[in-house]
């Protein structure tokens, strides 16, 4: 018997129309910071909801970029103290959400944005509701806030028990507006924190019991990624495997997967999902060897027939993308070392070493 602990102290509310029947509840203080993207919290409906029952005060901030930089979080963060805001009401996808997360810290702290990496910070971040728009990143019930660092060129990860959303409203009709690309994207970001935290070696029972009924509900949804075509089912689907991928990678981390996506997003421009998909078939084929019945059941659950299948599968999401991927033997060492560098890379069963990550990203770009 293997001793765990698992920590989720979110509240998660689901269904249909959680926003509007929360009402006043939505108010965790007497003034909020709303942090959005660019256009996702509107299109969705999720802002006009919002503020169609929000008592109380409210500022916007709406100029979160897609892979959030320590500039973006400053601002918002200057915005909720000058504005003496007391919670934040984060909406969106992933970005939206770990910049509204940092900013929730940097409101009631006084440091650069940078200095929350090395120093940490003092004083408990503002409380937090989230309302994701995309079934993807998770981060509605995690831990983690991931920026842009110019400085390291790469993107990293915050964490802090404060950081986890004190609620998350989960309503799947907020995804329905999203475009396919956006969809499919994110859907392999959720993929890929339930797969990563079943094969992590920081795996408990607790995580595996989460992560293993994601990765079958996220299978239910293939065949509507595959033809492009969702319906209010496959919706929940989706957006119910994303928030269980978020609550196991709270438990275990990412791994080796999200260490090499990083680069090939910062360098190379490809969505945080599709970075991560790249990398997922090679990464598979490596970890057979350190737990072949883990890698069979992934494939089991996902009705696939072997990891080959599982690349066709992630070929065939991003068939109509462009760009393709031809990386240098230099650039594929860079990379490498870039992701030796993180935390995730201990996370991931097999001990790899550099030569396992340059085969996993060489066989990756095939
Ligand atoms: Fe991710």
């Amino acid at each position: 018997m293997n001793a765990f602990n698992f920590f989720l102290p979110t509240q998660m509310v689901y269904g249909q129309g959680v926003v509007k029947k929360a009402g006043e509840a939505l108010a965790l203080g007497s003034k909020a910071l709303i942090v959005t993207g660019k256009s996702s919290a509107r299109l969705s409906g999720a802002l006009d909801d919002v503020l169609a029952v929000l008592p109380g005060e409210y500022v916007i901030f709406d100029q979160v970029e897609n892979n959030p930089s320590l500039e973006t979080v400053e601002a918002g963060g200057k915005l909720a103290k000058d504005e003496g805001c007391d919670y934040v009401i984060a909406i969106g996808g992933g970005s939206p959400l770990d910049a509204a997360k940092v900013m929730a810290v940097l409101a009631v702290n006084d440091l650069p944005a940078l200095d929350l990496y090395t120093a940490g910070w003092e004083n408990r971040a503002l409380p937090i509701a989230a309302i994701p728009t995309t079934a993807g990143t998770g981060s509605e019930v995690t831990q983690y806030a991931v920026l842009t660092l110019e400085q390291e060129e790469t993107k990293k990860g915050l964490r802090g028990a404060d950081l986890f959303p004190q609620v998350a409203y989960l309503d799947p009709n907020y995804t329905a507006s999203l475009p396919l690309h956006v969809t499919v994207d994110t859907a392999v970001d959720a993929l890929s924190h339930l797969v990563e935290s079943y094969l992590s070696n920081r795996a408990t029972r607790a995580s595996d019991f989460v992560a293993l009924q994601g990765i079958a509900l996220w299978g239910t949804a293939i065949p509507a990624l595959r033809q492009g075509r969702f319906d209010l089912d496959d919706r929940d689907a989706l957006l119910l495997a994303s928030s269980l991928g978020g609550i196991a990678i709270a438990q275990t981390g990412t791994a080796l997967v999200h260490a090499l996506g990083y680069s090939l997003t910062y360098y190379e421009g490809f969505p945080h999902g599709r970075a991560n998909g790249i990398c997922m078939a090679a990464y598979l084929e490596y970890t057979k060897q350190a737990a072949p019945e883990r890698v069979e059941t992934v494939l089991e659950l996902l009705d696939l027939a072997s990891v080959e299948a599982f690349g066709e599968l992630m070929d065939e999401l991003f068939a109509d993308h462009a760009g393709k991927l031809d990386l240098a033997p230099e650039t594929i060492a860079h990379y490498v070392n870039k992701a030796l560098l993180t935390n995730n890379i201990k996370n991931s069963l097999g001990n790899p070493a550099a030569e396992d990550l340059t085969k996993i990203l060489t066989n990756s770009i095939r």
